[in-house]
């Protein structure tokens, strides 16, 4: 294991994935939670992230002392470097100017054996990416700079002995080409990890966990929603207590076409798991009747969805004879966990949207958690998906919103607009695969608009709805560009949605990215 100190950086999260890239586990540690979480973890490997601190201000963070008594490799990046050259007896200043982009850093030792071990096999030059005010203007005691840019003397410091570097430009992002080569000779080179953390490895390492937890007699329930994380907790689940696992998955009426019958055939026809499929179609869609305001519309299906799920286990727990059935399993990734516990910010970030994802669910339920994803990644998660076995349209569907359809049908929700909306959204979506173009987008839906314009069909004036079309790309969903489809696509989909579907004259593309406006249209 790698530990990552987060000092705030907006890379932190991105170190931890590409150490994990190099098939080495790393975790995400508060840089204050380190004489804690350290000697517990107990890592090969250390590495300081960035941050946007000074080293010199009062108050600024630290660095902890059980970072350097552990006696294991350590990595200072930015302000990791500055750190460890400031604790140790260097000296950091603010530099006249802030380097920022593209620098070429030079390594010390040209091609002989002289040069670090940090930059074994890579060449004499190197493009890195710089983002930073302060730098290091002397070294500390017993350290050498292993590599200089034009503007940092000491863009790249060790201490072999004690095996301490620190590098002042990021190794972590894309724009520092050999940046993995860099991590992975510190992480495999350097500490000595092995690179065992692969999805089959990670498969055996939870079931066995999950045997354990759940004991030989305990049951535990699991809310299915057809996307990918909640498939994968389940499936894992699944291996480790057959069918003392059940799932519930909960029809709210706001799917798509067809959406209902494919979780039920993968999870209980493929997969053999036992699956109670709760309609709730009528409950929900009377708790929206007359309900235009979005964040209402949010807050019913929630409740509602909570109420439905809370009977399911109530009943589930009479069945096997106990009070409340012990365990629930959910989906729950690491960035979720990641910024629920470190990220202060949020508390005071507005309410754009209120999220209820529908699968997880109320905080004062008494189930014990069983989280087997919640150290993992999206796109880990879908290796993980893919060793298990699962299909692709499960492991590499988009992200659909718990509140479904609801929020894709601006104003009132009816059944009548659920189906017009799902015979265009259909639509899209299969000439999205026929053309190849599901897996190159994020998400990609149709939005049914309240509007009606008036057009003409055969011989005659209509008046009827529009439906607009959604497609963007994204790695995180936090911000999202509009997908440049391609014209004859959209052509087609416009062509077949309006002569296909009833009530729909005029069909518009969205061309908005994220931000300013949201993926979602409520
Ligand atoms: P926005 O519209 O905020 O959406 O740009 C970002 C991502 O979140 C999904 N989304 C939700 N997911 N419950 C969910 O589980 C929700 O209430 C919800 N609202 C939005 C949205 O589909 C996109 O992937």
């Amino acid at each position: 294991t790698i530990a990552v100190l987060d000092y705030g950086s907006q890379y932190s999260q991105l170190i931890c994935r590409r150490v994990r890239e190099a098939q080495v586990y790393a975790e995400l540690i508060s840089w204050d939670q380190a004489a804690e979480r350290l000697p517990q973890l107990r890592p090969a490997g250390i590495i300081l992230s960035g941050g946007p601190n000074s080293v010199y201000e009062p108050g600024a963070p630290t660095l902890p002392e059980v970072v350097l008594e552990l006696g294991v490799p350590v990595l200072g990046i930015c302000y990791g470097l500055q750190l460890l050259a400031h604790t140790l007896g260097g000296r950091v200043s603010p530099s006249r100017e802030r380097e920022y982009g593209p620098a070429t850093l030079t390594v010390a030792g040209g091609e002989a054996g002289t040069r670090s071990p940090l930059f074994a096999g890579l060449p004499s030059t190197l493009q890195v990416w710089m983002s930073h005010g302060d730098r290091v203007e002397q070294l500390p005691p017993g350290f050498v700079a292993i590599g200089r840019s034009d503007n940092s003397p000491f863009a790249a410091i060790a201490h072999e002995g004690r095996r301490i570097y620190g590098l002042q430009f990021h190794p972590e992002v894309r724009h520092t080409p050999q940046g993995m080569a860099i991590l992975t000779n510190f992480v495999k080179g350097i500490c000595g990890c092995t690179g065992d953390w692969t999805p089959g490895n990670f498969i055996q390492e939870t079931v066995a966990q999950i045997q354990e937890r759940v004991g030989p007699e305990g049951h535990v329930i699991c809310g299915l929603s057809g996307g990918v994380d909640s498939a994968v907790a389940a499936t894992l689940v699944h291996r480790a207590i057959g069918d003392r696992l059940t799932c519930v998955f909960v029809d709210h009426g706001l799917l798509r076409q067809g959406e209902a019958e494919q979780v039920v055939e993968t999870f209980q026809r493929h997969q053999g798991m036992r699956l109670v499929a709760v309609d709730a179609k009528e409950e929900f869609l009377s708790d929206l009747a007359g309900v235009t305001d979005p964040e209402e519309k949010r807050k019913r299906i929630g409740a509602r969805f909570i109420r439905v799920f809370e009977a399911e286990a109530a009943r589930l727990a009479a069945q096997w004879g106990t009070d409340t059935p012990a365990f629930l399993a959910q989906g729950t990734l690491y960035p979720d966990v990641i910024e629920s516990a470190s990220n202060d910010d949020t508390r005071n970030a507005r309410t754009i949207k209120t999220h209820h994802n529908v699968g997880g669910l109320p905080a004062d339920m008494t189930f014990q958690l069983i989280e087997p994803l919640r150290m993992l990644f999206k796109d880990e998660v879908r290796a993980v998906g893919e060793v298990l076995g699962l299909p692709e349209e499960i492991v590499w569907r988009h992200p659909f919103p718990g509140p479904g359809l609801a929020i894709r049908i601006l104003g009132e929700v009816t059944w009548e607009r659920l189906e017009t909306l799902r015979q265009a959204d259909a639509i899209f979506l299969e000439e999205l695969r026929r053309a190849g173009l599901y897996r190159q987008t994020s998400q990609v839906f149709a939005v049914l608009l309240p509007v009606r314009s008036v057009g003409v069909m055969g011989d005659g004036r209509t008046y009827a709805h529009v439906v607009a079309l959604r497609a963007v790309t994204t790695d995180d969903f936090m911000t999202a560009d509009w997908a440049r489809l391609p014209y004859e696509l959209l052509a087609r989909v416009s062509n077949r949605i309006v002569n296909e579907v009833d009530g729909v004259n005029r069909v518009v593309y969205d061309i908005s990215s994220k931000p300013p406006a949201t993926i979602e249209w409520e």
